[in-house]
């Protein structure tokens, strides 16, 4: 069985061990959403990482909510992302765009656009706005007519992102947004081919992720799920039954991976006291299996010696860690993260974290 330090290949990628970046929404680009130096010196210090996945990223104006986060639909977003990339590759990095359309998540006052989800439903909570916190709006249902032209989008933020030099993309079907708002029937009360059986709540991540594949291809194309239990309001009455089928639906693709964030009972981001699905999808998904949330070097040893994953991503620690392949092989501590910084602008908490002295 492998350990955290040996190289994995991901479609045409080799990655050079198993220590891999989550996506961190971080809130560094511009209020157009275009991405800045301080981005691309903040993934570049982190190109030691196996693979790294960007933050979420928009793919519109449309599925875009989050102040300050990138974008990836204007060719100043391309030119932009191209300097991040470039750079990563130049200190031996990869990395993936995730991408990201918040559904009923959107605030209207980011952009003056009604979120959009699978049914009229509102998100419990507030929203993150340019002017604090704000209670979610009711989103309205999308059409059925309008699906060509949502599944249009994500092959644009596709195409996009290649032009931008990511290595590939992974779809955002996780933690309470667009693609989660369809295949949960906590959020889904549609009544037509997008609604209903588990069948029907799985066809827009089927179809998203088939014309993803035809635009970069398999081994380039990824997908986040989010399975045991509640994420932004988001939830399913039987999850133990959608998410083996929704991972079983995504074998004909071969794609890169599949990445799953399953928090626990002490979860310290995110709680679940449901059962992780993960040992459920192992079975049934052929590919590449990443787990998340919580890990440590201990956890994450395990979770591959056991067969349980192929490769761990880290959140926090990464983001705390610049060199965290590094920490890990050496045994050397590790700095704790700042959450006050987490979502703030300017370098501080963001490029101030330094590597291990030598
Ligand atoms: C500051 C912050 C930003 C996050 N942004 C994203 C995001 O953009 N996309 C996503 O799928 N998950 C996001 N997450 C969740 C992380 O990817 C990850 O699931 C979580 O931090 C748990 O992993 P960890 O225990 O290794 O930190 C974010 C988490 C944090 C703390």
């Amino acid at each position: 069985m492998p350990n955290l330090f040996d190289a994995i290949t991901i479609g045409s990628l080799t990655c050079p061990n198993r220590i891999w970046m989550a996506p961190l929404t971080r809130g560094r680009g511009t209020r157009d959403h275009v991405p800045t130096e301080l981005m691309a010196d903040y993934y570049t210090q982190r190109a030691s990482a196996g693979l790294i996945i960007s933050e979420a990223t928009g793919i519109t104006v449309e599925g875009s909510g989050w102040p300050y986060a990138g974008g990836l639909w204007g060719p100043e977003h391309v030119s932009h992302w191209k300097t991040v990339t470039d750079r990563v590759h130049a200190a031996g990095g990869r990395i993936f765009a995730q991408l990201w359309h918040m559904g009923r998540i959107v605030h209207p006052s980011l952009h003056g656009v009604q979120p959009v989800s699978a049914s009229a439903t509102t998100a419990p909570g507030s929203a993150h706005t340019y002017e604090g916190k704000q209670p979610y709006v009711e989103a309205r249902a999308l059409a059925l007519e309008e699906i060509p032209r949502l599944i249009g989008d994500y092959v644009s933020a596709a195409r996009n992102a290649v032009e931008a030099g990511f290595d590939g993309v992974q779809l955002h079907a996780a933690n309470g947004y667009l693609i989660d708002q369809f295949l949960r029937d906590g959020s889904n009360r549609r009544t037509d081919a997008y609604g209903g059986p588990v069948e029907n709540r799985v066809r827009l991540l089927r179809e998203v992720v088939a014309a993803l594949v035809d635009t970069v291809g398999g081994g380039r194309t990824a997908v986040r799920l989010s399975p045991n239990g509640d994420s932004q309001g988001v939830d399913d009455s039987n999850q133990s039954v959608l998410f083996p089928a929704a991972s079983a639906a995504l074998n004909p693709f071969e794609l890169a991976f599949l990445e799953l964030r399953e928090p626990g009972p002490d979860g310290t981001f995110g709680r679940s006291t449901r059962p992780a699905v993960a040992p459920l999808i192992r079975k049934v998904f052929k590919g590449p299996l990443v787990l998340n949330s919580d890990y440590d070097f201990t956890r994450a040893t395990a979770a591959l010696a056991s067969g349980a994953a192929d490769a761990i991503t880290f959140g926090r620690k990464f983001l705390a860690n610049p060199d965290l392949p590094r920490r890990f092989k050496e045994g050397l501590p590790l700095t704790a993260d700042d959450p006050k910084t987490w979502y703030s602008q300017g370098a501080e908490g963001y490029t101030t974290y330094s590597p291990a002295p030598p």
